[in-house]
């Protein structure tokens, strides 16, 4: 398999840095908004969604997410999977998971991470450096764990939502699909869909449009 990162800005570079760490002998970047040959963290940027299309049938390419966004995050795995590539996930050495916790395919799993048992990390996911999912967790297909973030025990995240940095969602309370909740901010109630919420308790700040 030649393995590649698709997305070479920051959080590409982060997931670079994962593979390396445990292992994986990573071939260069996949990237829609730079030129072919570009080379970051020295690995070259193969080429953009085209090249993937062309070189993926073969069969033998691997693809780890490094897209923050978690929108765009999606249509890249929709992408990659139309084309035939394997998408792959990428769980740093130092993180800890649970035998029985659940990782979907794509997501990643940063340094200090912490995923305990019964939980479900979706696919296409991000627990971010030093994120917590506690207990029986559901974390929904390509929602993101901010660094320092926590879920207590059977706390839920919906899909393609965001908990930013250092915010708590407490034990049992649901965050519902494509909200958003503002760094340090304490979940102490359900948050519904396609909100942004901050604050200690969290208060809902507007809808996402
Ligand atoms: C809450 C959040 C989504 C709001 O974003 P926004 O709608 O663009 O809001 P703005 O930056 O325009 O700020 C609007 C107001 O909210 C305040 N505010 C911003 N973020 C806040 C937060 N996390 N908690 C409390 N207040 C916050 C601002 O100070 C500002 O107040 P003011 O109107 O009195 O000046 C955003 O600030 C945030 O916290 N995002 C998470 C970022 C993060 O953790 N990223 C992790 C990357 S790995």
């Amino acid at each position: 398999m030649r393995t590649f990162v698709y997305g070479a800005s920051g959080h590409g570079k982060v997931v670079l840095d994962i593979l390396v760490a445990s292992g994986t002998e990573v071939v260069g970047f996949i990237d829609d908004g730079r030129a072919p040959g570009t080379v970051v963290l020295g690995r070259p940027v193969a080429g953009g969604g085209d090249w993937l299309v062309a070189e993926a049938p073969r069969g033998d390419v691997a693809v780890a997410l490094g897209i923050g966004d978690n929108a765009a995050r999606q249509r890249v795995f929709e992408r990659c999977r139309a084309a035939g590539a394997t998408v792959i996930s990428a769980v740093h050495p130092r993180a800890i998971v649970a035998a029985s916790a659940q990782i979907g395919a794509g997501a990643v799993l940063m340094a200090n991470a912490v995923v305990n048992p019964e939980a479900v990390v979706g696919t296409g996911a991000i627990v971010n450096t030093g994120a917590v999912v506690e207990h029986d967790c559901v974390v929904g297909d390509f929602a993101h764990l901010s660094p320092n973030a926590a879920l207590g025990g059977a706390a839920r995240l919906g899909e393609l939502s965001h908990v930013g940095l250092c915010a708590a969602v407490l034990p049992c309370k649901s965050v519902g699909k494509r909200s958003i909740v503002g760094a340090g901010a304490v979940v102490a109630r359900d948050l519904p869909d396609d909100v942004v919420a901050a604050g200690v308790p969290a208060r809902i700040v507007r809808q996402r449009t």
